[in-house]
């Protein structure tokens, strides 16, 4: 019974989240799709809140009129903040089949489309969506950071890309931070994308304030968020966010991909 979960519950469910293979990791999500929200919300879980403020301090232009591609959509938490700013066309990928079934019970999307990222490439149209958006799905075992570089495929030219992570800890979260970086930074030198805004944030639970929201780059943003075990009296939670436009390329030219 989802409404009889409590924070152990939820810490149980978090810490038996580990695998490091993107398979694993979906079918764990399986089962754990009926409890996500519950369970995230029990542990203030801040991603896709910030996520949609750091958007819409970035999007310009009619909101109902544009198409988003919510990767990695889970429930449908992230579609269902996006629709308080006037989206309303959304299209969601998420390789859990029993996270699809929650997103589908919003109602909000066009399509569903079930892929494991990495093992399998993103099933999105090249140059399409509006606003491309990642949120909680950027680490070891989750969504690759090869797949990066498709999500700006399927973004149209001019178009908004918004990553949201958590500052996980351990040595193959740090060695994922590293790579993405790095992609990120290639991709700026390659001009496939021009980065907008970098952020990270931290909140202490223990008193609900912000303490820092510093930008870590002038033109990149990034957002992340940790479940640590500290304890939740002093736990910090970090969120970055990264976004980032498509480079604007000349009519009817495609943006080159490695
Ligand atoms: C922490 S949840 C985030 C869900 C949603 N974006 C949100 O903010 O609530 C991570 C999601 O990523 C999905 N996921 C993890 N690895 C994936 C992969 N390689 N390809 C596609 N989806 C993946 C999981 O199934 C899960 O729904």
């Amino acid at each position: 019974m989802p409404d009889s979960r409590t924070i152990n519950d939820a810490r149980a469910a978090f810490q038996s989240c580990t695998s490091l293979d993107p398979e694993e990791r979906v079918q764990y999500y399986n089962s754990w799709a009926e409890n996500y929200e519950k369970d995230h919300s029990l542990v203030d879980f801040r991603a896709p809140h910030l996520a949609v403020g750091f958007l819409s301090e970035y999007f310009s232009g009619n909101p109902e009129e544009v198409l988003v591609l919510d990767v990695a959509c889970g429930s449908g938490w992230v579609a269902k903040l996006m629709v308080n700013l006037g989206f309303k066309n959304f299209v969601g990928v998420d390789g859990s089949e029993g996270m699809l079934k929650e997103a589908a019970k919003t109602g909000l999307y066009q399509d569903l489309k079930l892929a494991v990222l990495g093992p399998e490439p993103l099933p999105a149209q090249a140059r399409t969506f509006d606003v491309v958006i990642i949120v909680g799905a950027l680490d070891a075992g989750f969504v690759p950071v090869s797949a990066i570089r498709e999500l700006c495929h399927a973004a149209k030219p001019g178009g908004l890309i918004c990553m949201v992570r958590g500052n996980h800890t351990g040595r193959p979260a740090g060695e994922y931070k590293k790579v993405l970086e790095t992609e990120l930074k290639l991709m700026k030198e390659e001009s496939l994308w021009s980065p907008v805004d970098t952020r990270q944030t931290i909140f202490v639970r223990s008193h609900r304030e912000l303490l820092r929201a510093a930008s870590l780059h002038p033109s990149a943003s990034i957002t992340a968020s940790s479940r640590s075990s500290e304890s939740p009296s002093h736990r910090a939670d970090r969120h970055s966010s990264i976004s980032g436009r498509m480079k604007a390329s000349s009519p009817g030219s495609a943006p080159v991909f490695r």
